[in-house]
């Protein structure tokens, strides 16, 4: 016989010190520092989860669409924990697990899984403006802060895009057609960016096409 668990509201403080969570960010990121990739921890699940929860309030969704962008947006690389292929679609059974625990909805579960399986644009499509608000703020985490690698000598184009970064802001126009992406750096753009991270990944998203996912819901 299953437990009964009343659903309830969960909000992205819950799933911040919730003891599972905790452990496989943090060992998610160990997993990637060893193998030379960019910071995807707590630090990046924080920043990504408040970019994502900022682009939904200022397109005018509701404050619980944005809470929901952003506990989908905290936990969605913790697939890493288990291993860098297909993050994503574990990282969305491991977030169905915590989230079923916690007691929140299962519609909303149901986003929120979405939104992390979806974030890889190698694999993923976008359908509604959870989903793309997450792609968005994770590709727009770009800063020198990001890279791991201590020499200089065995930056890979990710270590270099991210180095070069000082300063980095998503900015919704005021008409809610566009989203930008801002950045500050302090060196020339290395050639490479044209085909890196940015090229693909903005596109994948329909960065400047926030109509297509749908009306703002109250
Ligand atoms: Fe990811
Ligand atoms: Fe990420």
């Amino acid at each position: 016989m299953s437990a009964h668990v009343d659903r309830q509201t969960v909000i992205l403080e819950d799933v911040k010190r919730d003891a599972q969570v905790k452990a496989y960010l943090y060992q998610a990121n160990e997993n990637l520092k060893a193998l030379g990739y960019t910071e995807h921890g707590f630090r990046h699940a924080g920043l990504v989860a408040q970019i994502a929860h900022n682009i939904l309030l200022h397109l005018g969704h509701s404050s619980r669409q944005a809470e929901l962008a952003a506990i989908a947006a905290y936990l969605h690389d913790i697939g890493n924990v288990i291993h860098r292929d297909n993050h994503a679609l574990s990282g969305a059974q491991i977030a169905h697990d915590i989230l079923s625990r916690l007691g929140m909805s299962f519609d909303e579960i149901a986003l929120i899984i979405n939104a992390i399986g979806n974030h890889e644009e190698e694999r993923g499509s976008t359908t509604n403006a959870i989903s793309a608000a997450v792609v968005l703020a994770d590709k727009a985490d770009v800063h020198r802060s990001r890279v791991q690698e201590r020499d200089p000598t065995r930056f890979d184009i990710h270590d270099r895009v991210n180095f070069a970064v000082q300063h980095s802001f998503v900015r919704v126009s005021d008409d809610r057609q566009t989203i930008a992406l801002e950045l500050e750096i302090d060196r020339p753009s290395p050639r490479s960016w044209s085909t890196s991270r940015f090229s693909s990944r903005a596109c994948s998203c329909a960065v400047a096409r926030p109509a297509r996912w749908g009306a703002p819901s109250g």
